[in-house]
């Protein structure tokens, strides 16, 4: 049996999506720029999938710039911001279990004079909303605070932070990869700027995604030429691409998220309950509905991910070596793991796609690789 539970790095193309994208790669293959038949279709293509989003997070659709994914939208939000208003302050605000994406923004907007607080989070990985009131500044211009991680689906309150946000008129950006289409959020109730979301973690294609620029916000673009998205994003679109991430919001439906979150809770209680020496990292109760990270005491993350790999199982882990050295990740760092737990961690991710028959396989096959590395380790 195969079973793929990593969908927190990607997820399968739903065939939906294939068949709306489709048409696109070839006879309606314009550019939407044209005032011809060919561009008018592509331009229709595009402006539905903007108003699906758009209604997704109650924003208008010409507040949604099609970028070509979250990496792309945590830029252009965060240099965007800093670039605009830098007569206002040079002052940013986020916190260090956010994704790489932000975090090397915000080094790099160190690096050329800004000035970035990370604030701590807990040992849940949660941020308090106290600490953004104290961290802000007069100089403050942005707080950028993700909806929910990926290593370990913590959700973040945004809905308290975007109001400390807006009571100081400070700009608030969420990063929402994880979350989009998984957890409500109402970008007009809750206050929000600008949000990043990305096609690819919901059954969309890869290489595209959307910042949310609300329409007050001053932003400078990242990308110059043509005036495409508004004057704020130029290059020909993606368009195929466009359309399926539309597709991909449009058929995410509640009951996804219902039979995920059974799929986890099925996964969490067994593998707490049946295997020695394990615990759960993360929120027990403020958690994405498709997460489970585990460390298991005495082993090493990697080793156990490719003995499950060899058995058809795909997850990943928070130990990666990116390096020679086998590091934890900054996540796992910040919520403070002891060096034993955070070798020994692993994310599995459900997705709509899995079955309770693969997620019972594959904790009878984490079962028996746990125990035959903790036999050959030794050490529990
Ligand atoms: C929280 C978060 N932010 C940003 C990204 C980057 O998105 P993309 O792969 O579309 O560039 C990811 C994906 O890995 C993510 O999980």
């Amino acid at each position: 049996m195969k079973v793929y539970l990593d969908n927190a790095a990607t997820t399968p193309i739903a065939e939906e999506v294939l068949q709306a994208m489709l048409p696109f790669m070839k006879e309606r293959f314009g550019n939407a720029s044209s005032l011809h038949a060919w561009g008018r279709e592509a331009r229709d293509g595009i402006e539905k999938a903007r108003e699906t989003i758009a209604k997704k997070l109650n924003v208008s659709p010409n507040e949604v710039i099609f970028t070509s994914g979250g990496t792309e939208s945590n830029n252009f939000a965060l240099k965007g911001i800093a670039f605009a208003n830098k007569d206002k302050g040079k002052h940013i605000i986020t916190q260090k279990t956010e994704h790489a994406c932000v975090l090397q923004t915000c080094k790099w907007l160190e690096s050329i004079g800004f000035e970035v607080t990370y604030l701590d989070v807990d040992k849940y990985g949660m941020v308090s909303p106290e600490s953004v009131v104290n961290a802000i500044r007069k100089d403050t211009i942005l707080v950028s605070i993700m909806h929910a991680n990926n290593e370990i689906g913590t959700i973040q309150p945004i809905e308290e932070i975007a109001k400390i946000c807006k009571e100081r008129e400070v700009y608030f950006h969420t990063d929402a990869c994880q979350s989009f289409t998984k957890e409500p959020l109402d970008a007009e109730k809750i206050g929000v700027d600008l949000i990043t979301v990305s096609s690819h973690k919901i059954y969309g294609p890869k290489g595209v995604g959307a910042l949310i620029v609300r329409e007050d916000v001053k932003i400078t673009p990242l990308m110059h030429g043509g005036g495409h998205e508004f004057g704020k994003r130029s290059g020909t679109e993606n368009v195929h691409g466009i359309v399926g991430f539309g597709k991909a919001a449009e058929i995410a439906k509640e009951e996804h998220v219902k039979h995920m979150k059974k799929l986890r809770d099925l996964l969490i209680k067994r593998v707490l309950e049946e295997i020695p020496n394990v615990k759960l990292n993360g929120h027990p109760e403020k958690r994405l509905c498709n997460n489970a990270n585990f460390s298991f005491l005495g082993i090493e993350g990697e080793a156990l991910l490719m003995r499950l790999d060899a058995r058809g199982i795909a997850c990943s882990t928070g130990s990666a070596c990116s390096s020679r050295k086998l590091e934890p990740s900054h996540v796992l760092r910040a919520i403070g793991l002891k060096p034993e737990e955070a070798h020994g961690s692993l994310r599995l991710t459900v997705g709509r796609q899995n079955t309770e028959e693969e997620i019972n396989y594959a904790v009878d096959v984490l079962k028996e690789e746990v125990e035959a590395l903790r036999k050959l380790s030794g050490l529990v």
